[in-house]
């Protein structure tokens, strides 16, 4: 985390390469007890940049496409599913009736976006169920409502977050029944997810070992939530030489599923250009010039190949 009293045009601490007042700025200068609040409304006006450039270029659309050709896909749930775009592409290729789309995500900014673009009814939301909480050690803990969870609709809008044990949609996971699909696509936290209970228990150091146990929470989860033969779809950005990175994604999935019951089907890449707004997040890095290179996202499908009541694997947060 940058220190306060930087001034509004000065680069941020935290080595963005944005002004501070464009980045931790706001976060460190918010009213006490507001930091995440204001962390996810940046967050998902930022987001929109990108989401609305990558949508222009049909990427959401291809990913999901690729999804149904792998998998006969009626019941997913999207992990992360931000400002709404992902499941507009998923619902464009889920055919009805029989169809249940369920998005989650932490931040009820996004999703207060992704109902107003998917025009999702009242009934099949919960957009505001995680209060942040500042704790007297500064950490900011989640409060997460425990109402049962009532949601009518084909389309589901849930206020989740995946790092913290929420009983109430664990139980209606458990009365809703496995998905065929469940997605990750271009995983990212708000800049103030550093300032967390959840990140302060993971001894998290950077946003990266954020993303990582993210990740391996959607792993473990897709274990307790996928039917058999079921699907788990990640998808994430990489600038550089694309058939090099793809193989080397392609060996390190290889290697991290031993012990998972899942088969890897295939990485696949998909190039695609960033917006150059300063607000939007990209995949650009202060320490490599990284200008020239291409942009991609790496699509990883992976089946579940066991039978799930035979797997013992401890799925943590009970979720
Ligand atoms: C980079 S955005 C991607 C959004 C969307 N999947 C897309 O492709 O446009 C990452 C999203 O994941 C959400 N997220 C991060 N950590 C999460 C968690 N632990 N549980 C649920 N959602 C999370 C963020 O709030 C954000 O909306």
């Amino acid at each position: 985390m940058p220190t306060p009293n930087q001034k509004p045009n000065d680069p941020c601490g935290c080595k963005s390469g944005k002004r501070y007042a464009d980045c931790h700025g706001p976060i460190i200068e918010a009213p006490k007890g507001k930091a995440i609040d204001v962390a996810q409304g940046m967050y998902a006006k930022n987001w929109a940049v990108n989401a609305q450039h990558y949508e222009a270029q049909g990427l959401y659309a291809k990913l999901a496409a690729e999804l149904a050709v792998a998998c006969d896909i009626r019941r997913v749930l999207d992990v992360g599913c931000g400002l709404g775009q992902g499941l507009k592409a998923l619902a464009e290729a889920i055919p009805q009736p029989g169809r249940l789309i369920v998005g989650i995500d932490e931040n009820p900014d996004c999703l207060k976006a992704a109902s107003d673009l998917l025009a999702v009814p009242a009934a099949g939301t919960a957009l505001r169920r995680i209060k942040p909480e500042r704790q007297l050690s500064g950490y900011y803990a989640s409060k997460v409502a425990t109402t049962p969870l009532k949601l009518g609709g084909d389309l589901l809008l849930v206020n989740v977050d995946l790092m913290v044990p929420d009983p109430a949609f664990e139980a209606w996971l458990d009365a809703t029944g496995p998905f065929d699909a469940i997605t990750l696509w271009f995983s990212g936290i708000h800049p103030a997810r550093s300032m967390t209970k959840v990140s302060q228990k993971l001894g998290a150091k950077s946003d990266a070992d954020l993303r990582e146990a993210l990740e391996d929470r959607v792993m473990k989860f897709a274990i307790k939530r996928l039917r058999a033969d079921g699907v788990l779809q990640m998808v994430q950005r990489f600038a550089g030489n694309v058939d090099a990175v793809r193989q080397q994604r392609e060996t390190e999935v290889l290697s991290a599923l031993t012990g998972y019951p899942f088969e890897l089907i295939s990485v696949r890449d998909y190039i695609y250009s960033e917006p150059t707004s300063n607000k939007a997040m990209t995949v650009d890095s202060v320490f490599v010039d990284l200008s020239g290179h291409a942009r991609f996202a790496l699509s990883i499908l992976m089946r579940r190949n066991d039978t799930p009541d035979d797997t013992m694997i401890e799925a943590g947060n009970g979720l």
